[in-house]
């Protein structure tokens, strides 16, 4: 069962007819897995932790999830993967048995990467030491610790399928709407969620809550505004707000891992996207 949906197809078919197509570039691969955020949440957070090789806590709201081994260790990470399943993990949520993802893996936005960069991702991730460290096991509660019970939640929330770019907007705003909806996964965090946990679409990027008091700020134009161009790529590659002040933990983290990472072009088009995206008054609080 390869070819599970349209939304996975296009690349199948695109396997078998472009040989060249189907070795993926490491090197770019592992510049799409920092635009991705890939290393954060699935590297333990210690000094002498190995890279990918799982065990960070993410707590949430049902728990604390545990991001898994991810290196090409053949009995405890994914070394037994074929490029197929790791396709359908980021594009459908699935494992390779069938069984849904829990969305602490944000298979939402990845589902938007191409599948070009699909291939260079995992011919980067191929590439890496396999890694003996067992995964651990999530900590959740009843009913969250059911993967049956995501079947609802994906119905409900999840539209898998390849970024489509805005024929109305320039490429640099569409490269720019790539790294954040496709790869830096932003509204995962400062889009708020409704009841059931799905994003609320009308208040994208318009800031949330995220629990333990931190709040991931609106990062439309109402409130980005007050930054130039300058200082905005300033504070995305430094962490450090004009006044001084510094980024709190958990953006901080971004910046380290992703979005100081980004080339010059694509902090500029990543600044581009979010100078164009509708403004939204702040969440009421
Ligand atoms: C916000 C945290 C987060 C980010 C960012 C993230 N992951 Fe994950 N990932 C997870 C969690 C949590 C799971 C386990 C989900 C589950 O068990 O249902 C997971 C599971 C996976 C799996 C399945 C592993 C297995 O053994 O079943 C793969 C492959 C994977 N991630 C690859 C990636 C790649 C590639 C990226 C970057 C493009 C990435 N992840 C970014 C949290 C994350
Ligand atoms: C894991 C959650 C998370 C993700 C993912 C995330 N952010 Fe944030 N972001 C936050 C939090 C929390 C803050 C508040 C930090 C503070 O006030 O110290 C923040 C603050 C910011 C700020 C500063 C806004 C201000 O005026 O205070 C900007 C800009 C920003 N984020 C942009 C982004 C972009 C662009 C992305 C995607 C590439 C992104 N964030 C992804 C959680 C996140």
């Amino acid at each position: 069962m390869l070819l599970r949906s349209p939304a996975t197809a296009g690349l199948f078919f695109l396997l078998c007819t472009t040989a060249a197509l189907a070795q993926g570039d490491a090197k770019r691969g592992e510049y799409l897995s920092k635009a991705g955020g890939c290393l954060g949440c699935h590297t333990e957070e210690r000094k002498d932790a190995t890279p990918y090789a799982g065990g960070r806590a993410l707590k949430t709201p049902f728990g604390t999830f545990y991001g898994p081994n991810i290196t090409p260790d053949k009995k405890v990470g994914i070394g037994r993967w074929a490029l197929a399943d790791f396709v359908r993990a980021l594009r459908e949520g699935e494992e390779p048995d069938g069984a849904h993802f829990f969305p602490a893996f944000p298979y939402s936005s990845f589902t938007r990467i191409t599948d070009a960069d699909l291939l260079d991702l995992w011919a980067y991730l191929q590439s890496l030491k396999p890694s003996p460290q067992p995964s651990k096991p999530h900590d959740l509660g009843f009913p969250f610790n059911v993967r049956l019970s995501l079947l609802g939640w994906k119905w409900l929330f999840f539209a898998p399928g390849e970024f489509r770019p805005d024929a109305s907007k320039s490429a640099q705003v569409n490269r720019g709407a790539y790294l954040a909806v496709a790869l830096g996964h932003c509204g995962e965090c400062h889009t708020p969620r409704n009841i059931a946990g799905g994003p609320k679409k009308d208040r994208y990027l318009g800031g949330a809550k995220l629990g333990e008091g931190t709040t991931a700020p609106n990062i439309t134009p109402t409130r980005l505004k007050r930054y130039g161009d300058s200082e905005l790529k300033d504070i995305l590659s430094s962490g450090l707000f004009p006044d001084g002040d510094v980024m709190g933990d958990t953006m901080s983290e971004v910046v380290r891992n992703t979005t100081s990472q980004l080339t010059a072009a694509d902090l500029d088009a990543l600044i581009a996207y979010l100078r164009s995206v509708p403004a939204l008054p702040d969440e009421p609080k």
